[in-house]
């Protein structure tokens, strides 16, 4: 199909994501992606590099820092390693990590932004409009509704004037066109690519790349009043990982072949601006712009407000990564849209890892142990092989064989697919063969045919399951009793029967082992209500925290609020719930009952005698079947790493049931 089927490079590219937000699986969806894609490669044997990194310029991380009272530069430098330990605990293998704030990017953007600015394609003008500043994007009149609001998020816009620099987008229009009638697999899958040809053949217009309203962000060289565009200089971040301009080997070999893989929200930054920029740099177009889909939650929108936001930590911490990586890229095809919900991956972990490729491995195992010591009867057994072996030999050349076209339209799902086709083959082949029968009576010496045929479904099986399931594909090789060399060219130089010498298979512990759905359920509502307890108890107007911007509001909205002066009474511990109070408050003219989740914070003898503020008109809610009526007024920060919280307080002996104002 492309430029480069054997052995040549492969430069696979995440988006780099903001830091003003905590890792969700938004973000785990694109990169294991990505990680899947690079592993692949490196098993074909191709010079393979794969980049992620980090977003840190712009009005948001701006606006976070001052709210939380840091630097921009503080407040990234703490949260990007959220980030890297979840590409940690998820086994992602970039080769690099870029963060906007890096100097070895602050210079090539800085670089850049002057050659377009002397070869007149960004040029000074004036700039006013509709700006969201938590999408960090100038929204067309056109789009703007009646009430002002984003058409994308939904939140206020505001209005912004100020000079401006402008890249000379128009002025591409027509070689973008071009390019992309001529090279149809650019924009994948098909529906961004007509959604992009449309979008450019109805008029580019020259786009505003400075700002003067903030100052976090790269100094435009020349009037350091104007810092670059945020998305101009994030999306440099591709070139500037690669050390350009620098001529080097690491350019050479890697920007002929980039691919970006982004989430729908972004294919417009990728596909129309990002080529025209390059290509008035003079620079190849990406190959490929990959848009995948959303997920939604059980059916829902994923939102901080909703609290739905599926944490991916506790995912992997949960089913164990790999599990989760299995289920993100088998679920939904590849570029369309999907939901998430645990149950349904409960589903598969049960059916497609414990059941089929578990059992495979199980029964294999169990019976090489059995009837043959472990040991691994040799390849030579081949010579006598019928059909029915020779058969499963086949499909599995031709399972490495489809699953490398898969690869390369980046259907990742269509590659899973056909591998558990060869699994689903390897069970039905023990079936018909029943090697346990010839265990027992075996006049034509057919036995160790049978094992070898199954060790080498399972051999070549954990082979292109690496990509997807490093972990499980290790663990796999190892009770095979043999561990492949994961940086030789694997794919190219794999032979069924192709391993010599004494083979000892090890069975160890079960892969995957069924999950109870009883108990599981139990399990995730616990997990469920502890986490409804802090959102309600602890966490103040989220969609307000995330922009670190609080829309102003009438004192008669304040005036809704009934705070009241609370002694508490009495502290216990709820049982089953670790982070759980019960508490007994007193309001003066009556007494509630109270859940909080601070047990972490307070011991129960510093609870009790407290006057506390109360917010008293909020609707009850239950936790571990208790009703929690009212909720406590605290203060939270971050204590280096470590939640603190500090209960607003009164002076002692002021008047219980007191109105706050
Ligand atoms: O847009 N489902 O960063 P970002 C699937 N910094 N994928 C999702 C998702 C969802 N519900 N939500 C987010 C930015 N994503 C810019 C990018 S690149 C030069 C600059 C994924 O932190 C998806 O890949 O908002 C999306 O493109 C990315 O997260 C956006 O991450
Ligand atoms: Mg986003």
């Amino acid at each position: 199909m492309s430029d480069d089927k054997n052995n040549s490079g492969f430069y696979i590219t995440t988006p780099i994501y903001y830091v003003n937000d905590v890792p969700h699986i938004g973000h785990a969806y694109t990169t294991i992606a990505c990680d899947a894609l690079a592993r692949w490669h490196r098993m074909r044997g191709d010079l393979t590099r794969f980049l992620t990194g980090t977003d840190e310029h712009g009005q948001k991380i701006e606006a976070a820092a001052e709210h939380r009272g840091t630097t921009p530069i503080e407040l990234c430098d703490e949260v990007v390693q959220n980030f890297k330990r979840l590409w940690g605990a998820l086994g992602i293998s970039n080769d690099d990590f870029i963060r906007t704030t890096e100097e070895r990017h602050v210079r090539v953007a800085r670089q850049l932004f002057k050659t377009l600015m002397e070869s007149g394609n960004i040029y000074k003008g004036l700039y006013e409009g509709w700006y969201c500043i938590p999408c960090e994007t100038y929204v067309p009149e056109a789009q703007v509704s009646d009430d002002g609001l984003c058409p994308d998020c939904g939140r206020p816009l505001s209005r912004m004037s100020e000079e401006s620099y402008f890249f000379r987008l128009s002025k591409y229009q027509d070689a973008l066109a071009r390019h992309y009638e001529e090279h149809p697999d650019a924009i994948m899958p098909r529906a961004r690519y007509n959604e992009v040809m449309s979008f450019i053949k109805g008029g580019l217009q020259d786009l505003s790349v400075s700002r003067t309203t903030l100052k976090w962000g790269i100094p435009v060289p020349g009037d350091e009043n104007h810092v670059v565009y945020v998305w101009l200089d994030a999306l440099i971040n591709y070139i500037s990982a690669l050390n350009y301009p620098v001529a080097g080997e690491k350019w050479e070999t890697y920007w002929p072949h980039v691919r970006h893989i982004v989430g729908k929200d972004i294919i417009r930054f990728h596909a129309v601006i990002w080529p025209a920029i390059l290509m008035a740099t003079g620079l190849n177009p990406p190959v490929r712009v990959f848009a995948h889909g959303w997920w939604t939650v059980d059916g829902d929108k994923m939102s901080k407000s909703k609290g739905n936001v599926v944490d991916p930590f506790e995912m992997a911490d949960v089913y164990g990564a790999d599990a989760f990586r299995y289920f993100l890229l088998r679920e939904v095809p590849f570029g369309l849209d999907g939901d998430f919900s645990e149950s349904a991956m409960v589903n598969r972990i049960n059916s497609d890892l414990a059941n089929d490729l578990g059992n495979l491995l199980n029964r294999t195992l169990q019976m090489i142990e059995k009837y043959r010591g472990g040991k691994l009867p040799p390849a030579s057994v081949f010579d006598r092989a019928k059909d029915i072996d020779i058969a499963l030999g086949d499909l599995s050349a031709r399972t490495l064989a489809e699953m490398d076209s898969r690869m390369e339209d980046f259907s990742l799902d269509g590659a899973l697919k056909t591998l558990w086709a060869l699994v689903g083959a390897g069970n039905k082949y023990i079936d018909e063969t029943s090697p346990w029968k010839l265990g027992r009576e075996d006049p034509d010496d057919r036995l160790d045919i049978v094992l070898r045929t199954l060790w080498e479904t399972l051999n070549i099986s954990a082979m292109l399951i690496y990509p997807f399931m490093p972990g499980t594909s290790a663990h796999i090789q190892e009770q095979l009793g043999a561990p492949l060399d994961m940086s030789a060219e694997l794919l190219s130089n794999w032979s069924w029967g192709g391993r010599g010498g004494d083979v000892f298979v090890k069975k160890g512990r079960v892969l995957f082992p069924r999950i109870d759905v009883t108990k599981w359920k139990e399990e995730k509502s616990a997990r469920d209500a502890a986490k409804t307890a802090v959102m309600e108890t602890l966490e103040v107007a989220p969609a307000a925290e995330e922009s670190g911007r609080f829309e102003q509001i009438e004192i008669a909205d304040f005036k809704k609020l009934e705070i009241r002066v609370g002694l508490i009474e009495s502290a216990e511990v709820v049982e089953k719930a670790r982070k759980l109070y019960k508490l007994g408050v007193d309001l003066g003219s009556e007494k509630r009952v109270i859940v909080s989740s601070i047990r972490d914070f307070f011991t129960r003898e510093e609870l009790v005698g407290k006057r506390i503020l109360v917010l008293c008109n909020l609707k009850p809610v239950k936790f571990r079947g208790i009703e929690s009526d009212g909720m406590l007024l605290a203060a939270e920060a971050d204590d280096g790493g470590r939640e603190i919280i500090s209960l607003a307080t009164v002076d002692d002996g002021f008047p219980i049931g007191s109105l706050i104002h």
